[in-house]
């Protein structure tokens, strides 16, 4: 089911609020004014029935039986694969399925590590072979799915771990890009930042990779694009990167998939991480070989039910179009930024310019705890994270242990912006903080 024509006036959205079902929940009475699209996204329609479709009528288990439910689920698990390729511009071949994107992060630091241990997959592996020499840079601003597997990969192999730094509003300090050096094999960075929404200067980042990385090709670089994916156009080709890794509940799609990109070639030469059925050409008991990506990394059964609404999600995406999208969230955004900065006692935590993010925002309501600043929004009908988002190292750098955040997905409309703020209003004063 394709999404109603994009419609934009005020109180509309190009994916419009009756496309998802959710959306009519009633809260304790009032509206649900859904801003947390930045922890999971609410789902259409069309994805919800892309799956019951698949579960009622054509499950079956894929690329192994011959009978005709096999045929019917296989073609459509692929034609979903095709599907979140062609949505940020990779080839079929090049799309992993994975359990989302911390097994994505997870399989690339295990599978480098692998190497580590003498099993590479030709020449080309060398890249990826991490030691006690190397490093591997990530940045301060990172989740922690794409920081704690790079710190276990360090404390497995000895490498040493390296971060970009961030300037005051939480973007990223290029001025720290020297810690880039001809030791470093991996450059690891989210290419929005689930605290700030800060864009990173990806373009920047992948040069600094290549010219000053080792070897001749320079690091390999990975881009966490969690917060990207969903929200503005990818094209992962046109970055430059070797890998990427999105969700796709954070994209209108379930849970418990995602994908990890890959460039061909590199995806050739990565070994395995997970070893089981399915991910493999021929087994003896001396001895097995690996199928060729991206079965190479699919061991066992996968989640084919949702690998297929996330297909279905991107394209009900592809079909209001991302720059549609990406405009449409950066005038809310923009909003947002406008209504909060005009309530005292509010700072907020990342960059105030609107070129430099996207519609993630998240602040500190002084004197009051971000679990009470929840509460009281949630009364009214609103729904924020509160906490530190996963990403405690920035909290630290801007001196806080956590954050409310409001969060912005393609379904939100000006007068959601206009509730939250309302309530945000009367917070403080409600706890005797401000004059209302
Ligand atoms: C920037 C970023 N990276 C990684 C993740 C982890 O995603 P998942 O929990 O879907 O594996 C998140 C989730 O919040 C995120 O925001």
């Amino acid at each position: 089911m394709a999404p109603t024509p994009a419609r934009t006036p005020a109180s509309q959205s190009p994916a419009p609020a009756s496309d998802f079902p959710m959306l009519a929940r009633k809260i304790d009475g009032e509206r649900l004014v859904y801003l947390d699209s930045g922890a999971t996204s609410q789902r259409p329609r069309a994805v919800l029935d892309a799956v019951s479709d698949f579960e009622t009528r054509h499950n079956a288990a894929v690329s192994r039986s011959s009978h005709l439910l096999a045929g019917e689920a296989t073609i459509a698990f692929e034609e979903a694969r095709e599907k979140v390729a062609r949505f940020v511009g990779a080839r079929p071949e090049e799309i992993v399925w994975t359990s989302g994107s911390t097994m994505a992060l997870n399989l690339l630091a295990y599978s480098f590590g692998n190497i580590a241990a003498g099993r590479g997959m030709g020449e080309a592996s060398a890249r990826f072979l991490i030691g006690p020499e190397d490093s591997i840079v990530v940045t301060r601003a990172e989740h922690h799915a794409n920081l704690v597997p790079w710190q276990e990969l360090c404390l497995r192999t000895g490498a040493e771990l390296r971060w970009l730094d961030l300037r005051e509003d939480g973007t990223i300090d290029t001025a720290t890009f020297d810690r880039i050096d001809a030791t470093t094999k991996v450059v690891a960075f989210a290419h929005v930042s689930n605290v700030t929404g800060a864009i990173a200067p990806a373009a920047q980042i992948v040069a600094a990779a290549r010219e000053r990385g080792a070897g001749d090709n320079g690091a390999v670089v990975v881009l966490d694009a969690c917060q990207s994916v969903p929200h503005m156009p990818v094209d992962v080709e046109a970055l430059g990167v070797d890998f990427a890794a999105f969700s796709a509940h954070k994209m209108l799609g379930p849970t418990g998939v995602g994908a990890l990109y890959g460039r061909r070639e590199l995806l050739a030469a990565l070994p395995p991480f997970l070893f089981g059925g399915s991910m493999i050409e021929t087994v003896t008991m001396e001895g097995t070989s690996y199928a060729a990506p991206p079965r190479r990394f699919e061991a066992g059964t996968q989640a084919v039910a949702q690998a297929i609404g996330f297909g279905a999600a991107a394209g009900y995406l592809s079909a209001i179009g991302m720059e549609q999208i990406a405009k449409h969230e950066k005038r809310l955004g923009e909003l947002m930024l406008e209504g909060i900065r005009r309530i005292p006692g509010i700072r907020i935590l990342g960059p105030e310019r609107v070129e430099e993010r996207t519609g993630v925002l998240a602040f500190e309501v002084e004197g009051v705890h971000p679990h009470d600043v929840g509460q009281i929004l949630d009364a009214s009908g609103i729904a924020v994270r509160t906490g530190h988002h996963c990403a405690q190292p920035i909290h630290d750098f801007f001196g806080v242990v956590a954050s409310t955040r409001a969060s912005l997905g393609p379904y939100n409309t000006e007068d959601d912006v206009r509730a939250f703020l309302e309530a945000l209003a009367t917070v403080r004063p409600f706890f005797g903080l401000e004059e209302q």
